[in-house]
């Protein structure tokens, strides 16, 4: 299994746990060589054996590179975490254009590069963690009756989502195939850089709701669903 963005922040927390949980090899990627090999060594020190592998999920041949080398080394992949992103904060004085501009590029259109690249190698039963957030909700909440309509049209396509807001991800397509189960969650306010270390829970801790769907049981009807604090939330 593989959780991007894995240096640091929840990932870091995420693949600790599997590495603990999870019976099978364990993957951190990370866009910059040297803080993913030492995420590798630290969790080393605590006993744990994840392997490393390059990935920034924003290129696109640095994607096709770790899809060869799964291809070839495992034959597949069972477990995928989309945990990269980049946020800005609330008093960035980055435009606001700029901000959705990059924000839109790594946190969905990266994301969905990753997945749609590595879906052909997913194993029945495999699982499918986008790590979102509660604002996810609230975003859609504050949008008008129309746009609300359409973004939770359950026939909608990607196609046309791009075409709203060029956000979220078609999950409902991954979920028709050999029981691979997608769901998305948020891990709580974490003490990250994201944050600016300002949230209240440990990256362990915010990796327990994100563990919690990695490592849901086969034929789990816990699918397409957003999950907080290890519990499915109405959407939206
Ligand atoms: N912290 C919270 O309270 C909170 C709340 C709700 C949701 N979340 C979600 O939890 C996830 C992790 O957040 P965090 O708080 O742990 O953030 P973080 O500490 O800033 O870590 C973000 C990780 O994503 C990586 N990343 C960013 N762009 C990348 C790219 N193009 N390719 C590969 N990796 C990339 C970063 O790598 P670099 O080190 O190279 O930058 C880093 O490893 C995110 O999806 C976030 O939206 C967090």
């Amino acid at each position: 299994m593989m959780v991007t963005g894995g240096n640091k922040g929840v990932g870091f927390g995420i693949v600790r746990a599997l590495c603990k949980q999870f019976k099978g090899d364990v993957i951190l990627t990370a866009r910059n060589v040297d803080l993913g090999k030492k995420a590798v060594s630290d969790l080393n020190a605590e006993g744990l054996k994840p392997e490393f592998y390059q990935l920034d999920i924003c290129d696109m041949s640095s994607i096709e590179t770790l899809k060869q080398y799964l291809q070839s080394n495992y034959g597949g992949l069972d477990l995928l975490v989309n945990n990269a992103a980049i946020g800005y904060g609330i008093d960035s004085p980055v435009p606001f254009s700029e901000r959705a501009e990059v924000t839109i590029r790594t946190n969905f259109t990266a994301t969905l590069d990753v997945t749609n690249a590595l879906f052909p190698l997913l194993r029945p039963h495999s699982r499918i963690v986008h790590v979102s957030s509660r604002k996810s909700k609230w975003s859609v909440n504050i949008c008008s009756d129309t746009i609300q309509a359409r973004l939770l049209d359950p026939s909608l396509t990607i196609e046309q989502l791009k075409e709203i807001i060029q956000t979220f991800v078609e999950y409902r397509e991954f979920n028709s195939k050999d029981d691979i189960v997608v769901n998305a969650c948020c891990p709580g306010y974490v003490d990250t850089d994201l944050t600016s270390h300002k949230g209240t829970k440990t990256i362990d801790q915010g990796a327990e709701t994100p563990v919690y769907c990695a490592l849901l049981p086969e034929g789990t009807d816990i699918r397409g669903k957003f999950v907080s604090d290890k519990t499915v939330q109405v959407w939206p």
